[in-house]
């Protein structure tokens, strides 16, 4: 990027300024012996040209809206359109979350985000002994297609974008919103919106699997396959990094363990016969916005180009919108604090603006009471009103990838990029990613990353303000926070009771043999016979009870 006659004098001006840091420091010495970013890699004191020597612009940054996507992914981005403002939301009944949806929608969030209860996450009805005392809490409760039409009414999904963060029962979700669409007089083909549909996450960081993984990739790429043809505008899987990195993982780990992710889901879509120019435009990615402004910017972009790379040289990929990494951001749940909680807003706010700064498509900030309950109206006006301040007062989004060119930002999206293939590489050698999660590999990786960090604060080593430095006296203090009616789950099981006396119990037991029958050929697409059982409210517990008796369960490798 610099001829050599101008890189041989930075050379010999940072010789200069060394001798000037060492006298320097003799007086005044600085804060720390050695300084590294959050995710643990080395920080220079000072970046300079010299540090991109080789490197080449057109290669390495290119121009945005083109391979190798360095810049964004579009050639306008936020001029041409914001990213999405997309607030995870969703908790107790069907009709409590539609209201905190319209609310938000008329606060001027530009996209949707469905939070479902643990049950619903992992296949049981609110009336099942393992539901009890989790209906409704950390996500809005849904058993049936009535849920799904009382969480949308009023809502037109031709005119909104839906992600529903739902993965061992994401083919149940998404038959139940396509045919709410139905209801509404919108044909598949015009819903767009994502599902989350990740399963490897769930056996690293996450937990709500179902599923062993064979049928569970099956379910994945059936999807893939249906909405190619039938749903084509909608995202199939939102390939996350959010969960890993909120397990403890670092930031070259995050993108490492994710684009590994992605690799065996193309893998698996391509045994199957399926096009990666074709269901590679739908692939989407989610990751989490941490504390280190200039890592996060960095990790973004490292992640953006490798995964360019890695579609056209390992899968032949050259549809330009195959090769895009798309991606959604929430702001690191793990950095909000219980104490101080109004510095939250402060931290929610780097973050975000971080994300922006990485070319993110859409966006989640938490709210600063999260740390304690689910985010009353109050402070998750606060989180989306960061986000507009970001887009409509920053003036960041007014020009594409300002940060590019930054030596730092460079050098890091360089250095992120190269260890994240290492550990690729590394899990390729172990027989792919499957293989690295069932021995183990992965989760200690990301248990050794937590302990060391979890040391560093308890040394104080990471300040983290509030909790270990610049602490107060906080006893007695009064908070709003969100209460979720106790009652919750007792009215859902009413209201669930109430709908199968109303239902033709006969028409679900015919479609739930064909699930079944279904479930038993490998050769079929599982999509339209669980559609069809939707449609006559055969409930996602009744469902994904069926693909339990044809699949069995996943037994967890635990890793001591
Ligand atoms: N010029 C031209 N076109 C543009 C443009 C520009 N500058 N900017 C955007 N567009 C177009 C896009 O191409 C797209 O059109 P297309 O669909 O025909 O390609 C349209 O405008 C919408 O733009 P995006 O697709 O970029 O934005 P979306 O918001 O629709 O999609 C996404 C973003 C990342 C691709 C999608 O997958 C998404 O929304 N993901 C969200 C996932 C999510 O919310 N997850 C939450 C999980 S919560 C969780 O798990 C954590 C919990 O467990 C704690």
């Amino acid at each position: 990027m610099f001829d050599k006659e101008e890189l041989e004098k930075i050379k010999e001006g940072t010789k200069k300024y060394d001798e000037k840091v060492q006298k320097s420091l003799q007086k005044f010495p600085e804060r720390k012996g050695e300084f590294k970013t959050g995710g643990g890699l080395p920080l220079e004191r000072l970046y300079t040209p010299a540090h991109l020597e080789g490197r080449s612009y057109v290669e390495d940054l290119g121009f945005p809206g083109e391979y190798p996507y360095t810049r964004g992914v579009q050639p306008t981005m936020y001029r041409g359109r914001f990213w999405t403002m997309r607030q995870y939301a969703g908790f107790a009944t069907a009709a409590e979350s539609n209201a905190r949806y319209r609310y938000l929608l008329e606060q001027g969030q530009t996209g949707l985000s469905v939070a479902f209860d643990l049950p619903t996450q992992i296949g049981y009805d609110s009336d099942h002994p393992m539901a009890q005392g989790e209906v409704g809490k950390v996500g809005v409760a849904i058993d049936s297609l009535a849920d799904m039409e009382v969480l949308f009414d009023g809502i037109p999904l031709d005119k909104v974008s839906t992600s529903m963060t739902i993965n061992a029962p994401a083919s149940v979700l998404l038959s139940m919103y396509i045919a709410v669409g139905e209801k509404q007089g919108v044909s598949a083909d015009k819903l767009s919106g994502t599902i989350q549909n990740d399963i490897l996450k769930e056996y690293i960081a996450r937990g709500t699997y179902i599923f062993p993984p064979k049928p569970s990739m099956r379910l994945i790429t059936d999807i893939f396959e249906f909405c190619s043809t039938h749903v084509p505008k909608w995202n199939t899987i939102s390939i996350s990094g959010y969960h890993i990195r909120e397990a403890g993982a670092t930031a070259v780990q995050e993108v490492a363990f994710t684009l590994a992710d992605g690799l065996a889901y193309v893998e698996a879509a391509v045994s199957k016969g399926l096009d990666p120019n074709v269901f590679g435009r739908r692939l989407s990615f989610f990751f989490n916005a941490h504390n280190d402004f200039i890592e996060e910017i960095a990790k973004f972009r490292a992640a953006r180009r490798l995964w360019a790379k890695l579609m056209k040289e390992r899968f032949g990929v050259t549809d330009p919108k195959a090769l895009m990494l798309r991606f959604h951001t929430q702001t690191a749940g793990s950095t909000l604090t219980a104490q101080q909680p109004e510095n939250n807003i402060v931290r929610v706010a780097i973050q975000a603006l971080a994300a922006v700064l990485g070319g993110t498509q859409s966006l989640h900030t938490n709210s600063f009471d999260e740390a304690l309950a689910l985010p009353t109206e109050k402070s998750v006006s606060i989180a989306l009103r960061t986000q507009q301040i970001i887009a409509y007062e920053s003036g960041v989004a007014n020009t594409v990838d300002p940060l590019a060119g930054s030596y730092a930002i460079e050098s890091l999206t360089n250095e992120i990029e190269r260890q994240a293939l290492e550990y690729i590489n590394k899990i390729d050698e172990m027989g792919g990613m499957l293989r690295a999660i069932e021995n183990g590999y992965v989760q200690q990786q990301i248990q050794d990353a937590a302990y060391n960090y979890q040391k560093a604060v308890e040394s104080g080593e990471a300040v983290v303000v509030g909790v270990n430095r610049f602490t107060v006296d906080e006893q007695g203090e009064k908070r709003e926070l969100l209460k979720v009616d106790p009652k919750v789950g007792e009215n859902q099981v009413k209201a669930l009771q109430e709908m199968k006396s109303r239902r033709d119990g006969e028409a679900v037991r015919r479609a739930l043999e064909v699930v079944r029958e279904t479930a038993r050929d490998e050769s079929r697409n599982l999509m339209p016979a669980i559609i069809e059982a939707v449609k006559v409210y055969a409930t996602e517990g009744e469902i994904c009870g069926v693909l339990r008796e044809e699949f069995g369960e996943y037994q967890e490798n635990i890793v001591l």
